[in-house]
Order: C-alpha cells, then structure tokens, then sequence
C-alpha cells in the first residue's frame, strides 16, 4: 500500500507541536519536513533546530527534504537532530556519491531528488547507496502548485530503472487525489502532500482519499 508523507509546509506554523500529533493521529506514514535555505530555492523554512523540538512529539520518521545549496554542510545537523531520511538534490552538489556514503554513514536512510528539468541518468551510478529517489513534479520552492504531468513519464522510467532495488520512489508536489492515482500506476510508492492533507482541516479523511 502506498504510503502517504504529509509536508508540514502547509502546517500551521504557530502550532507545529499539534500539527504533528494531529498527522499521527490521522494515519499519515511519516512527518515531510521541507527545508529551503532562500538560495537553492526562492523561500526559507526549517533549521535543524526546529525537526529538534518536534522529535519528541512523534514516533513517525522524519523524511527531511534538503533544498539547499552545499548540502554536504548540513546533512550531519539534521541527522543529529533526529531525521530518518535525509534526500538532498542532485543538482546541489557535485559529490553525490560521497554524500548519499556519508548520509548513510550518519545512520540515516539516503535520499536522492530531481527537479523536473534533470533527467532521471543523474542515478544511474548511485542506485546501490540510495535508500530513496524523490521525484518532484513541481518546481520545489512553495505548496500549492500544479502538478507538472511530464512527470509522470520519469517515474515509470526511474521504477524501470530501480529494478529489484529496495529504493522507495517518492513523488511531491501537486499530489491530490487525482495525481495521486496517476503517480501510483507509474509506480510512486510515497507521496507527499501539503495542500491536499491539509485542506479544511479533517487529515484524517484527506490522508484516506489520497490512498
Ligand atoms: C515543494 C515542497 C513540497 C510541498 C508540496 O517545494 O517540496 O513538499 O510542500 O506542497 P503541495 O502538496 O501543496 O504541492
Ligand atoms: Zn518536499
């Protein structure tokens, strides 16, 4: 069964302590922490400090999406402070082998992600130290945008691609319950969503619906 990743993005941030029991409460698979640094993308969020505070407040892991530039600085902050996964972008750093080494190294799932412009050939020679390939299927920076159907051709090709690999395809961005339909016959077996889980408050029946 495909596994649903609410993004605290679309959290109340004034509340986050409650906003997480509230996702556990509702079913959701692991807590999305989306983590923008103003430079890799136009908008700011979480430190490391703050997937801190929230560790004690669940059981469910923490899959900590890095959209930053020089992620290879910061990996080691984020597992220290609680993350279970930690994916950084491709396009982010020019030693991607030895960073998904050193994420796992940290005792921390690794994670790869594209943007919709990169090609899914960035993996070819990482699959056997990547826990995880995120795809985005809008351009990372913000909740609330459309899904970019292109998309759904590269997760049908990354599935190909994995084989019998035990690497979880993740999709994010526009997920609602029609896009999520689409994205899991091509083979997605996470989504996240923001927007979606977090619209008119029940999580509960919004996390459903996505299933
Ligand atoms: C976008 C983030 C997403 C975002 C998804 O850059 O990576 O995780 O929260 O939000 P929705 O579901 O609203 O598209
Ligand atoms: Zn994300």
């Amino acid at each position: 069964m495909v596994k649903i990743a609410p993004s605290i993005l679309s959290a109340d941030f004034a509340n986050l302590e409650s906003e997480i029991r509230k996702l556990d409460q509702a079913g959701a698979d692991m807590i999305h922490i989306d983590v923008m640094d103003g430079r890799f993308v136009p908008n700011l969020t979480f430190g490391a400090p703050v997937v801190k505070a929230l560790r004690p407040h669940t059981s469910l892991p923490f899959d900590v999406h890095l959209m930053v530039e020089n992620p290879d600085n910061m990996v080691a902050w984020f597992a220290e402070a609680g993350a279970d996964i930690i994916t950084v972008h491709a396009e982010t750093t020019p030693h991607l082998d030895r960073l998904l080494d050193f994420i796992r190294s940290l005792g921390c799932k690794a994670g790869v992600s594209l943007t919709p412009s990169t090609p899914e050939n960035v993996l070819s020679y990482v699959l056997d130290k990547t826990d995880l390939i995120l795809i985005m299927t809008v351009n990372p920076g913000f909740g609330g945008q459309s899904f970019i159907p292109g998309q759904l051709e590269k997760i049908s090709r990354i599935k190909a691609m994995i084989g019998e690999r035990d690497i979880a395809v993740e999709v994010d961005g526009g997920i609602n319950p029609l896009t999520a339909a689409e994205c899991i016959a091509a083979g997605a077996d996470i989504l996240v969503a923001g927007t979606s889980v977090f619209a008119n408050g029940d999580y509960a029946k919004n996390i459903e619906a996505l299933r």
